[in-house]
């Protein structure tokens, strides 16, 4: 097990039912198939992250009861699960279904996290808002408890994930508090990269400041035909991260994709 790799999914969109289809996808499927991978790696990852869109309806306690069934291999492998809330899951649900681990805690009614690595931290936020339905917003309280967990952790490079994108104009359904959010990451220069799903689009750019902004692939179902569902092994390093698309589909033209990072400098 090596504590310098990750595993990153994101929309898994687990239905009560596992033979739940949607989009020509069944979503259980997926998720299995990603597990078997996952478990068969020859060195596994110390932690797998799930960053939102858990469940396929609006975070029903069943859809959780499946999801944990489904990834039960990978905590028996011995790997730490991190879940994050997406606009379809249900916070409460989630943490009841879950649970918080140590290191992890409900502040300010957001269910966020600060997880150390040798190489990195990880600030894991939680953009559900119920009252904007689809976009997110982390809130005033949640953005002063960043900037202020940002400071405590100056030493090591912060890896941030939230489920929802930055509004760059043209998605539809971003964090409605980006601008505060960039206020908050851009002078900071600890800020290396922010990850992130809801758009179910595999993608990788930077932001002006030299933030590196990722955009998981969807572990469920792909927007438009062609795009690759899957996930992302994500192994730190000493000044960068290196990203590997993992596709569900092996004889998809982007599986084993590699993107090396390098970060930003202070
Ligand atoms: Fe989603």
């Amino acid at each position: 097990m090596d504590s310098n790799t990750w595993a990153l999914l994101a929309d898994l969109h687990i239905a009560a039912k596992r033979t739940k289809a949607a989009r020509g996808v069944v979503m259980a499927d997926n998720l299995t198939a990603v597990v078997r991978d996952l478990t068969a790696l020859p060195t596994l990852p110390s932690a797998v992250l799930i960053a939102g869109d858990c469940s396929f309806g609006e975070g029903e306690a069943d859809d959780y009861a499946t999801l944990g069934d489904l990834l039960q291999p990978l905590r028996s492998a011995g790997m730490t699960l991190h879940f994050m809330t997406g606009n379809h899951d249900n916070r409460d649900n989630l943490r009841a279904a879950f649970g918080i681990r140590a290191g992890e805690g409900t502040k300010f009614g957001r269910h966020v996290a600060v997880v150390q690595t040798p190489l990195a931290n990880w600030f894991l936020l939680d953009s559900l808002d119920p009252k904007i339905a689809v976009a997110g917003r982390l809130g005033d309280a949640q953005r002063a408890w960043l900037a202020a967990a940002l400071d405590a952790h100056a030493q090591k490079p912060a890896i941030l994930v939230a489920h929802h994108y930055l509004d760059d104009g043209v998605g539809k359904q971003p964090l409605q508090d980006t601008k505060e959010f960039l206020e908050i990451i851009v002078s900071r220069k600890q800020v290396k990269a922010f990850i992130y799903g809801h758009s179910h689009d595999w993608k990788v750019s930077r932001h002006a400041s030299g933030i590196h902004l990722i955009n998981l692939p969807p572990v469920g179902y792909v927007f438009s035909a062609g795009k690759p569902a899957g996930w992302v092994l994500a192994t730190m390093q000493a000044d960068g991260i290196r990203l590997q698309l993992k596709c569900v589909d092996r004889n998809h033209p982007m599986h084993g994709q590699v993107v090396p990072l390098e970060w930003r400098r202070e």
